[in-house]
């Protein structure tokens, strides 16, 4: 039988990539002195915030004896672990005091380095850039810096209103991925009586497009059930309005819908915590609603129940997944997930082998689905 008509059986690898940026914290949850613990890729990180307020991120073991920093005390500029009092630059994570030595004895104590991680703040979030890991029983140096600049929320004017909606999920980063960019759930998982009901299931048809790294839904009106469009058309000619989706590796799904001055935009990712577990985090941005009361409430109301939904929806997947069951993805309504894992294995190639990207999908093509 050809591909397209024999359902693919697919088994999400749970591989986690790194070299990429990630969302690792809210804002508002790195304050003070205080030290926050935070996992990204099986990797134990301790935030914080120094003295200007600019984040840091180092690895969350002490060199000496591994005992996490994230017990040990801040003063706004150096971290001191808690077993020994050895204290670390909280940007370089550079050695700077070792209390044992006595003044004879000639440690390098410059040397030693606690990891750390490139660390940037933008939109709501703290970033940390995760490289490749260092061979087993390689100490850690100087962080390198990150090859490209953090993934940011697209913006079309310069009155906005931002604001982020998070949520764990106990599966691995392929199917909190492959579970949002599935188009067929919908009518099952995301119905209410004031959006849409099952029974509103229709065929859509929707062309798609490469682009680096990821793949976008084209521009085009979108479809009557989804969400910030309904929203939206209070406001503007529906005709007027234009929406695309961009899926870019390793975890980001960015949308956009225009309708002349107004925009709406989101940026959301899926990020590994560890192989079994992880975060979806949404940032939106929009210029609605900024002088009418309750707006941005309301926008924040169907967004919440969206998430919880899908959230919902993924606890109890993953009861059967613990069971480790065969699965398939199935044309079109899968082929984004296809192309999600085919990109995946490109992009691991390519590093493997240092020569291009193949990248999975050779030019436009038209998917169709009922949902
Ligand atoms: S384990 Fe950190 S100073 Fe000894
Ligand atoms: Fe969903």
């Amino acid at each position: 039988m050809p591909e397209s008509v024999s359902p693919q059986r697919q088994t999400p690898d749970s591989l986690m990539l790194y070299g990429f940026w990630y969302r690792v914290l809210p804002s508002g949850q790195v304050s003070g002195n205080r030290l926050q613990k935070a996992v990204l890729l099986e990797t134990p990180l301790v935030i914080g915030r120094d003295r200007q307020g600019l984040p840091f991120a180092l690895h969350d073991a002490c060199p000496h004896r591994g005992m996490p920093l994230s017990f040990g005390w801040f003063d706004g500029q150096q971290v001191e672990c808690c077993y020994h009092g050895w204290r670390f630059d909280a940007h370089t994570g550079q050695c700077q005091l070792i209390p044992s030595l006595t003044a004879d004895q000639k440690l390098r104590v410059d040397r030693i380095y606690a990891g750390s991680y490139p660390c940037e703040e933008h939109d709501d979030y703290v970033w940390v850039y995760i490289p490749e890991p260092a061979p087993v029983g390689a100490g850690f140096t100087k962080a390198a810096d990150s090859p490209f600049p953090v993934p940011r929320v697209p913006i079309f004017s310069e009155k906005y209103k931002m604001a982020h909606l998070t949520a764990d999920l106990p599966c691995s980063v392929d199917h909190g991925i492959i579970g949002l960019m599935d188009p067929a759930h919908g009518p099952f998982v995301h119905h209410a009586w004031w959006w849409r009901k099952r029974e509103s299931i229709h065929e859509k048809q929707k062309s798609f497009e490469p682009i680096p790294n990821g793949f976008r839904m084209s521009a085009h009106t979108p479809s009557s059930n989804s969400a910030p469009y309904k929203l939206l058309r209070l406001y503007a000619n529906a005709d007027s309005i234009t929406t695309t989706i961009d899926f870019v590796l390793p975890n980001l799904r960015l949308e956009t819908i225009r309708a002349g001055k107004y925009w709406f935009s989101s940026l959301t990712t899926v990020t590994p915590v560890t192989r079994d577990h992880c975060r979806i985090d949404v940032v939106a941005a929009w210029n609605l609603f900024r002088w009418v009361p309750f707006g941005s409430e309301l926008l924040k109301f169907v967004f919440a129940k969206f998430v919880r939904q899908d959230q919902q929806t993924m606890e109890k997947q993953s009861e059967g997944l613990k069971h480790h069951p065969h699965l398939m993805l199935i044309d079109d309504a899968d082929r984004p997930a296809k192309w999600y894992f085919q990109l995946k294995a490109a992009h691991l190639e390519a590093k493997r082998t240092g020569g291009e990207m193949k990248h999975p999908l050779p030019g436009p093509v038209t998917l169709k689905w009922r949902s």
